[in-house]
């Protein structure tokens, strides 16, 4: 039996220098592939607005639709640890909001943590909250999607001494908060290098360098599946988006030259059983439409 991740496994494994492996998941069948694989985290992020709703940004996704998803991925996990994305605009306007969406996940889904984005002092707050009723909270800075209307577009964060500074901050003050792991996304090398040091929580990177203490990738991107854009910092394994097409492309041929099904894959009746029903059937008449004898 596989032992079950725990946020005490990222912590050893911080420890130990051995790599967090983190992926994103939006529906059952790809949990449980990730999940086989041995992949450590997998986020349910809200760039399933994107990848598997096709808006956009990530803003439209509603929590109904984020717990939605959720439940199809903790079910199809048996060892992975699953984190929730709080969506846009469900934990931003007071703390009420946030602990009640941070617990429907827990609650309703089976997420065993939630993610949010920013170091804001209302986030900060939230995050201790959480922390103390028990659940366990990922940070997010770097290029923050929730923001990218205010960031002016999907851009690198602290390219300046000063901004990189404030991240170094902003990543103590969600330490001190309490959460277990920071996301840092679209951040220089030396910057992420520098807040993986610092911390004593595991650093995930995307897009911040080989010295975060995990990579995390959307899933559909490290595939080929998504293919509206290819950031710099993904790398894509295989071509799923030429598989599938292919693979489409062949089934519709089939079908049109009668090619699809063949007899291995349709259902026989015992010929006893069909020279009995055509005996039957030259007893019937057929008028209107409807069999009669
Ligand atoms: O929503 C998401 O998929 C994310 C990851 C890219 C970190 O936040």
């Amino acid at each position: 039996m596989t032992k079950k991740v725990s946020t005490l496994t990222f912590q050893k494994y911080k420890q130990e220098g051995r790599k967090i492996v983190c992926l994103t998941a939006y529906d059952y069948s790809t949990a449980k592939i990730l999940d086989k694989a041995g992949v450590d985290l997998i986020l349910v992020g809200d760039s399933l607005a994107m990848v598997a709703l096709g808006h956009p940004t990530t803003h439209a996704v509603t929590m109904d639709e984020m717990i939605h998803h959720t439940k199809a991925v903790t079910r199809g996990v048996t060892r992975a640890f699953v984190v929730a994305d709080l969506p846009f605009m469900s934990y931003q306007v007071d703390q009420k909001q946030a602990i009640t969406n941070a617990g429907r996940f827990i609650k309703e889904s089976q997420a065993e943590a939630v993610k949010l984005e920013g170091a804001t002092p209302l986030n900060l707050e939230t995050v201790s909250r959480l922390v103390d009723m028990g659940i366990p909270v990922m940070g997010h800075l770097g290029f923050t999607p929730q923001s990218i209307h205010a960031l002016g577009g999907t851009r690198v964060q602290g390219r300046s001494a000063e901004q990189a500074a404030k991240l170094i901050q902003d990543s103590l003050a969600l330490e001190r908060a309490g959460i277990f792991s920071l996301v840092l996304e679209m951040v220089p090398t030396v910057v992420a290098k520098i807040i993986s040091e610092q911390l004593t929580i595991p650093t995930v990177g995307i897009g911040a360098g080989k010295y975060c203490d995990g990579q995390i990738l959307v899933t559909d991107d490290l595939l080929g599946k998504y293919t509206d854009f290819q950031p710099r910092f993904v790398r894509r394994y295989a071509n799923l988006a030429e598989v599938c097409n292919q693979s489409v492309t062949d089934y519709a041929e089939d079908v049109r030259r009668t090619g699809f099904p063949n007899d291995d894959e349709s259902f026989a009746l015992p010929e006893d059983e069909e020279e009995k029903l055509r005996a039957l059937l030259d007893t019937f008449s057929i008028s209107h439409g409807e069999l009669s004898c």
